[in-house]
């Protein structure tokens, strides 16, 4: 794991009528992912976008693509977003009724391994995993929406994950997803956080100055 902070933006607050010049001005603003949020209206409340449209924004930017996918079952679209271009693929356990057979559909496509948990999910539901897995995402906020209330209740999680992840000497990125604002984000940072999602503060923050925004959440 890397100590540098990185910014994965959310392009769930982005003007989807002109997403390709958004992504491009997130790179362009020093983004050091591209957060995509997937949702199908049945494992989160909410609906986004598919393979077809990451496949027309691949060709825009070498930035890595964090997909993190919101719907379930999952195994049997992980294929088609590996093919259109993400490079990190991350699931929700409870999308899943084989968590094994999952990880290996994303690493047999040659893509790192996400897990993420929900504000109410355990630690105990992925710690048979962490040996083949690359990131968790520690949600903040219940999945379905950009604009929420950050949930400081987590980050009991990233800390006790940090602990896990040092003792048994795991490379594991850290990600934290929801409400994170330049307030809350040192906290997150402070609790093992080495990755930022962030969808509204970087896109309605300050004007919308996405540089900025970007930033001060690396520096705050
Ligand atoms: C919520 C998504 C988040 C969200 C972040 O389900 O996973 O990525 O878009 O948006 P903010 O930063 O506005 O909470
Ligand atoms: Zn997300």
């Amino acid at each position: 794991m890397s100590s540098a902070i990185k910014i994965s933006p959310s392009i769930l607050s982005a003007d989807f009528s002109k997403l390709g010049e958004e992504v491009v001005s997130l790179e362009r603003a020093g983004a050091d992912y591209i957060h995509i949020d997937v949702m199908d209206g049945h494992f989160v409340p909410n609906i986004t976008i598919g393979p077809e449209v990451i496949k027309k924004l691949r060709p825009l930017t070498k930035k890595v693509f964090d997909v993190h996918l919101m719907i379930s079952p999952v195994n049997k679209f992980i294929k088609d977003f590996a093919d259109a271009g993400a490079d990190i693929i991350t699931f929700h356990p409870e999308a899943t009724d084989n968590m094994s057979e999952t990880i290996k559909i994303i690493k047999d496509k040659g893509k790192k391994v996400g897990v993420s948990l929900k504000p109410n999910s355990k630690i105990e539901l992925i710690k048979d995993y962490l040996e083949r897995i690359d990131l968790i995402l520690i949600m903040s906020v219940e999945p379905g929406f950009a604009g929420q209330k950050f949930m400081p209740s987590v980050l009991n999680k990233l800390i006790e994950l940090k602990e896990i992840i040092i003792k048994r000497k795991l490379k594991i990125d850290l990600e934290i997803d929801g409400g994170i604002n330049f307030d809350n984000c040192n906290s997150a940072k402070k609790a093992g956080a080495n990755i930022l999602v962030s969808g509204s503060t970087i896109f309605k923050e300050n004007g919308g100055d996405l540089k900025k925004n970007i930033g001060l959440l690396r520096s705050n």
